[in-house]
């Protein structure tokens, strides 16, 4: 079995804990962790090695990849759409000068190795642009539909798949020669996704989690979206099943996947919240600039690609997400004692 030595950026967000959960303790796997941030020690425990630093800063970048010869990058650092749109020139420094940095220097190393590096990047619906009249009448959006993104965040990642695409397909195509390109670039265009074990912060699809989260601490909550607004979702151990299908998977033909499980608004959410935690107080009072980031992503993608080259499976409806998953485990995070939904009083 070939040794994977696994580069995790953003290991302290909230992908990252859901990844290195999951892969920690796996036989032949070795995990690198990065993060500005302090790397946590609940993670520190689960990865071989964790170092804290700036994807913008390419030495620091170089000196962590060839320190344990990495052989895979899972790249999942970011300013989110939100805290991008806050501080739209930071966030092209991190989105894209970060990303930059890392495939440069992964290409770079697979060149000096002889052998590619495979480089996983979760992308995101922010990179499509629909019209929002069309929003929800239009059949879920393909890969190559709708690519017109109105925030900071969309073109970052839209521009990084390109990038992306160009190292794993077409670097240096004129003096290549037979020498194959330098990464294995694998994309996943990720919905909203909601963790029971932590909560989001800075993204435009907050509102969900955030009223989960809130409901099940005995907190009032406060959705920053009209409740006729929809989005396509899927449930934290769903996305990392799917990174780590996608980056397992052989040969693929594309790049570029469109992920996701179900599609809902965020007024069937509050009223699935509201049945499981009767208590739940929640408002909707949609903030226009937040609202109108939303309206330009799309209600629901067509997730066939991703379902035919590399077996793309979900594990939950929205109802089967809530009993099996959240629920369970917000309880279990927070104690918190109202009765679970159908239970005797
Ligand atoms: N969750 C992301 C955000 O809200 C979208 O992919 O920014």
């Amino acid at each position: 079995m070939t040794q994977r030595t696994i580069l995790i950026t953003g290991a302290s967000g909230e992908i990252g804990h859901g990844l290195i959960s999951r892969l920690s303790g796996t036989p032949g796997v070795r995990l690198i962790a990065m993060d500005l941030r302090d790397v946590p020690e609940s993670i520190q425990g689960k990865v071989e090695s964790a170092h804290q630093g700036d994807i913008c800063d390419r030495a620091f970048v170089e000196h962590v990849m060839s320190l344990h010869r990495v052989n895979e990058v899972m790249h999942l650092a970011a300013l989110l759409s939100t805290s991008a749109e806050r501080a739209p020139e930071q966030a092209h420094e991190v989105n894209v000068q970060g990303t930059f940095n890392l495939m440069r220097t992964a290409a770079e190393q697979a060149q000096a190795y002889g052998d590619p590096i495979r480089f996983v990047f979760p992308s995101t619906i922010a990179i499509y642009g629909v019209e929002p009249r069309e929003k929800d009448t239009i059949p879920p959006v393909r890969e190559f539909q709708a690519l017109r993104p109105i925030t900071m965040y969309g073109a970052n990642k839209l521009y990084c798949e390109a990038l992306g695409r160009y190292y794993g397909r077409y670097y240096r195509s004129l003096t290549r020669g037979d020498r194959r390109p330098p990464l294995d670039f694998r994309c996943l265009r990720l919905p909203g996704i909601i963790s029971a074990e932590t909560v989001p912060v800075g993204g435009t699809s907050d509102y969900v989690p955030e009223m989960i989260h809130a409901a099940a601490r005995g907190e009032p909550c406060t959705c920053f979206v009209r409740a006729e607004t929809s989005l396509p979702w899927m449930m934290m151990p769903e996305c990392v099943d799917a990174i780590l299908q996608l980056a397992e998977a052989p040969v693929l033909s594309r790049c570029v996947y469109n992920v996701a499980s179900f599609s809902a608004t965020a007024g069937t959410f509050a009223d699935a919240v509201r049945r499981h935690f009767p208590g739940a107080e929640i408002r909707f009072e949609p903030n226009e600039g937040r609202q109108s980031l939303v309206d330009t992503w799309p209600a629901d993608v067509d997730c066939v690609r991703a379902r035919e080259d590399w077996g793309f499976t979900t594990r939950w409806t929205l109802d089967e997400a809530m009993t099996e998953y959240i629920v369970p485990a917000v309880r279990a995070r927070y104690g918190s004692t109202t009765p679970p939904e159908g239970a005797a009083s």
